[in-house]
């Protein structure tokens, strides 16, 4: 990709450094180096793909956008700020352009697992819009015994949530084991909705006990992702979800 000479304060601040003014207060105080060497006139012209340019020790590698795949932990509001709860942000607090990012979709405080973080604007849009139909798929375990349930039936039709006056879409569940007391299963739906997955399960009968989400579309969960992680997305996994959604 063709970048045209850029200023450096211009540079750093569409980086996400922080404000244009923020951002020439880093570079006056002699934060900024380029080519190894210490900038502190704001208005010079880089060429981010053939400058190096460092800021307190990190490198300033030049990306229109990111993605991460993050296995969020229970306990954390997916949003980008709260007055009450910690975000799941607040892992990504050490990126230096963190204030460009945000979280794709919504997974509840007590719900682990897969969370896409990017700043692209258009791909979120997509991924989280109902029309593209992507999948989530997420391991649950919930209440007693789910053998007897007649799964074709959903995969057919959804289910009417009576409380919401609500068809859900089709959805497909399978059933990893069942006893008693609680049996563990995999659903995948093909909505957002507010508390989907929980509204199903207790539709059904069996309220959900723990629930995390281990795929979108393409995109699988990590098995070794500690709650917690983040890594960034391959080229492929970014072309593969991109695919999915006319991109
Ligand atoms: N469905 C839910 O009920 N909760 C989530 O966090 C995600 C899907």
């Amino acid at each position: 990709m063709e970048i045209r000479k850029i200023r450096l304060d211009k540079f750093l601040a569409d980086f996400g450094l922080g404000s244009r003014k923020e951002v020439k207060k880093l570079i006056k105080r002699g934060y900024v180096s380029v080519n190894n060497q210490i900038l502190t006139d704001p208005s010079i012209h880089v060429d981010p793909e053939k400058d190096q340019i460092i800021f307190n020790d990190q490198i300033i590698s030049y990306k229109k956008h990111h993605y991460y795949m993050f296995n969020k932990p229970s306990g954390y509001i997916t949003a980008v700020s709260d007055e009450i709860y910690p975000t799941v942000m607040e892992f990504f607090y050490e990126l230096p352009f963190s204030k460009k990012l945000f979280p794709i979709g919504r997974l509840d405080i007590d719900t682990e697992g897969l969370l896409i973080i990017t700043d692209d604007g258009q791909f979120a849009h997509r991924v989280a819009h109902p029309k593209w139909n992507i999948e989530k798929e997420y391991y649950a375990v919930v209440k007693e015994d789910v053998s007897q349930l007649n799964l074709k039936k959903y995969e057919k039709e959804g289910i009417l949530l009576r409380k919401d006056r609500y068809r859900t879409k089709p959805f497909k569940i399978e059933v990893i084991s069942s006893s008693n007391d609680k049996s563990e299963i995999l659903i995948i739906v093909t909505e957002g909705k507010y508390h989907i997955v929980k509204k199903i399960m207790e539709e059904l009968g069996h309220p959900v006990l723990y629930l995390k989400r281990v795929r979108i579309g393409s995109l699988r969960l990590d098995k070794d992702l500690e709650t917690g992680e983040f890594r960034e997305l391959t080229d492929e996994e970014i072309k593969n979800l991109k695919r999915l959604v006319n991109l």
